[in-house]
């Protein structure tokens, strides 16, 4: 199994960039944030709770996605390995998902972070919110709320993969295609070193 994070701050690519790995590397796309707004459009309880804090940029409680992605590792069982996109955002989700991985007898391989400029992510994430009806991407002031929060509460969870040597930088800015590239480089490099680990074991 082949477990990886895609990190970084709202607005560097993230999903642009998962939607790519997924195909490529025969991954689950697990993004808290889609699944959010999928229960947000069928109006289901959990739904109308998480759009009070969406709306206002703020982190929907960590019970609540904690629960989502415990449901969605035992939908996906039998799969090959997760991508996990807009998760952990705290250190108490980054500890579950350790927990919950442990328990499937698995880890996280990689965390990946993309670095963007805070002005670029602005542009994009208003540029988005013209077409993209997502109410969080149409203010300024909701979104720098969002890069607030990104700051205090999602940034910090860096240091608990540092201090397990799984994370690493990646320049998010340039084309989708070369960004893309190095990203794969990088995932090869950690699926070269799991192979000669196993071969070894
Ligand atoms: P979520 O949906 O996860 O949003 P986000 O982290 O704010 O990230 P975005 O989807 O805005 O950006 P992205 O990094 O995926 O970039 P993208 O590829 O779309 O979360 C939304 C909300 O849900 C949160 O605020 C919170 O309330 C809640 N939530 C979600 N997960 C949670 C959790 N774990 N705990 C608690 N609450 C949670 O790209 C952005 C734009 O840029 C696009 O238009 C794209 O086309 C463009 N673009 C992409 N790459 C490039 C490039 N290289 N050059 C130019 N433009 C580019």
């Amino acid at each position: 199994m082949f477990n990886l994070i895609l990190f970084g701050p709202p607005g560097s690519g993230k999903g642009t960039q998962s939607d790519l790995l997924v195909s490529k590397y025969g991954l689950v796309h697990l993004s808290t944030g889609n699944l959010l707004r999928s229960e947000i459009a069928d109006k289901t309880p959990l739904g109308i709770e998480a759009k009070n804090f969406m709306d206002k940029g703020q982190l929907v409680p960590d019970e609540v996605v904690i629960g989502m992605i415990d449901n969605c590792l035992e939908l996906h069982k039998d799969a090959g390995g997760f991508l996990f996109d807009g998760f952990p955002r705290t250190a108490n989700q980054a500890k579950a998902l350790d927990k919950l991985l442990e328990l499937k007898r698995t880890a996280i391989h990689s965390v990946l972070a993309l670095e963007v400029t805070e002005e670029e992510l602005v542009k994009r994430l208003l540029e988005r919110g013209k077409t993209s009806g997502r109410s969080d991407d149409t203010n300024e002031a909701v979104i720098r709320n969002r890069f607030a929060v990104y700051q205090n509460e999602t940034a910090p969870v860096a240091e608990h993969y540092k201090a397990q040597h799984k994370f690493k930088a990646i320049p998010g800015e340039g084309t989708v295609a070369d960004i893309s590239a190095a990203l794969g480089e990088q995932i090869d490099k950690v699926l070269e070193r799991q192979r000669k680990e196993q071969e070894a074991f």
